[in-house]
């Protein structure tokens, strides 16, 4: 495993990266518990300048969690736009629902438990794709849902570095499949990609036309 960023650095970006929202502040504690793998605050801060920069009508995350990442992405969206989470698990979306009852955010959100790939593929004009589900899934999310997006829509994708692997010469189903996954754009020309090394790399496509 290769730190993308030293720890020092991170520490320093936190340090300059406050929050006090409770409910925020209460799933980042629960991730940590749980050791579950949200995409953490410095790449919500990333998802919220995004969102409020492209205003989009629809955002769809293809795996969800429990709310972690669409809490930033609601948190920035107006308030006729729409958020769609997708989980397979049922616990992760309740929790969501749960937590977002408390936060004035709820009618911003669709929670939708199941396979990301079938509901995601039901939405059209999709303006924010956000890709976080199983790594060796990514490639294929992204074929099933270029016909689902908007025009000039931009698509997120989390753990784009995956621990460094990417690099390292291994070949296991998820590392594959990420390195597949950029491969994959990268050879786009009707997209423009790049991947910020923050926290474990995060893609960022526009789709150009
Ligand atoms: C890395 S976590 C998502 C974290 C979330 N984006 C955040 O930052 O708060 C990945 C989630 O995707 C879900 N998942 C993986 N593949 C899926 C699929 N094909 N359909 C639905 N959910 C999926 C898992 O259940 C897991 O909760």
């Amino acid at each position: 495993m290769i730190p993308i960023t030293d720890p020092r650095i991170e520490e320093y970006l936190m340090g300059l990266a406050p929050e006090e929202e409770p409910a925020l502040l209460e799933m980042e504690r629960r991730a940590k518990e749980l050791a579950f793998p949200i995409v953490d605050r410095l790449v919500g801060r990333l998802l919220y300048l995004l969102t409020r920069l492209r205003q989009p009508r629809l955002v769809v995350e293809l795996g969800s969690g429990f709310g972690y990442s669409a809490w930033w992405f609601a948190r920035a969206i107006s308030i006729t736009g729409k958020v769609v989470m997708t989980d397979y698990s049922p616990t992760n979306i309740a929790y969501a629902r749960a937590t977002f009852q408390h936060t004035g955010l709820v009618d911003r959100l669709d929670f939708r438990v199941g396979n990301a790939l079938e509901i995601g593929r039901e939405y059209r004009d999709i303006d924010i794709l956000f890709i976080d589900l199983d790594k060796h899934q990514y490639r294929e999310a992204m074929e099933v849902m270029i016909p689902c997006l908007a025009p000039h829509a931009l698509v997120i994708a989390d753990n784009a570095l995956w621990y460094g692997k990417v690099v390292e010469g291994v070949d296991d189903p998820e590392t594959r499949g990420i390195r597949e996954f950029n491969d994959f754009m990268a050879g786009r020309k009707d997209f423009f990609t790049t991947i910020l090394p923050l926290r474990d790399g995060v893609m960022v496509s526009y789709r150009l036309s």
